[in-house]
């Protein structure tokens, strides 16, 4: 069995902040530094760690190869990312001296993606395979309708959230992850509550107040209490959870464990400065003893 994950490849660029910027102020940062990032790489690798196989559907253009080869050391199967004439996309990261972040992203050639180059990825994928995918990438619907008629497994990360975009694949999701904002949206945008939404399972993460999953085959809504850590930096922690929750579920875990699973990653991501270089292995989970 194998993740299939539809998602972007991103420079990241670290800046430290006292605090984050208010419009039209200047600030001096104390610290820079770059990293490997996108939604999408870090569930990709985040997949690779929770020791599931993570194929990654993307693009970079020529000034992006030493993110490729990043990926590949992480154990993530890069064979579907290609190199267009369209520079990598990149992430302008502020993080503060309280784990706050502020992110402007630069698309590049994560917005570039077509339909073909998603449907030759997924011409090997069967049902047994999981399709992830996030809202950074072009070829959402695409992809998504072609997975779906391979009856793969299809999983949604609303971020960054757009209604309109979850709208356009909501009939075609089995799993949507979103934070509690994103729901509360996506509640606003189509009425109801997320008990009514045509997917059978939707997790909510809550921060520091843990995580809700709702199945609304069964009627049941479970709240999960979160890990109590200290954070220093909150990004990427969500992409950790999403991309540990997917493997645990890929390698046949049920959805209380896979929750579990991916509460204690996102948990030591967020005492963890930067991005995909710093996701945790399942060796980490196990040498925390987190409860
Ligand atoms: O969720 C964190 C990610 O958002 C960063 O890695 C950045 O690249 C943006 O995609």
């Amino acid at each position: 069995m194998a993740v299939f994950n539809l998602g972007s490849i991103n420079a990241d660029l670290f800046y430290r902040v006292p605090h984050l910027l208010a419009p039209g102020e200047t600030l001096a940062s104390t610290e820079h530094s770059r990293g490997l990032g996108g939604k999408g790489t870090n569930m990709s690798v985040a997949i690779a760690r929770a020791a599931a196989r993570a194929v990654h559907i993307g693009a970079v253009g020529a000034d992006g190869r030493w993110a490729v080869e990043r990926m590949m050391e992480y154990g993530v199967d890069t064979r579907f990312v290609l190199e267009l004439d369209v520079p990598t996309g990149h992430a302008v990261i502020m993080v503060d001296d309280h784990g706050e972040n502020a992110i402007l992203i630069y698309p590049g050639a994560n917005r570039a993606l077509t339909e073909t180059h998603v449907a030759s990825a997924l011409e090997s994928a069967t049902e047994a395979d999981t399709f992830l995918f996030q809202n950074e990438t072009s070829a959402q619907v695409e992809g998504a309708t072609l997975a779906s008629a391979t009856g793969m497994r299809i999983v949604y990360a609303a971020a960054p959230f757009d209604p309109k975009a979850v709208e356009a694949v909501l009939p075609l999701l089995d799993i949507l992850v979103m934070n509690a904002v994103e729901a509360q949206q996506l509640t606003d945008a189509l009425g109801g509550t997320l008990a009514d939404l045509p997917v059978r399972d939707v997790i909510v993460t809550l921060g520091g107040d843990g995580c809700r999953w709702i199945n609304t085959d069964q009627g049941t809504d479970q709240s999960f209490p979160a890990i109590p850590v200290t954070p220093v930096d909150t990004t990427g922690a969500g992409d950790t959870f999403t991309g540990f929750l997917v493997a645990a579920l890929d390698r046949g875990m049920p959805m209380e464990q896979a929750i579990l699973l991916g509460q204690q990653a996102g948990a030591i991501m967020v005492t963890r400065h930067g991005t995909a270089d710093v996701i945790p292995d399942l060796k980490d989970i196990e040498d925390a003893r987190l409860s």
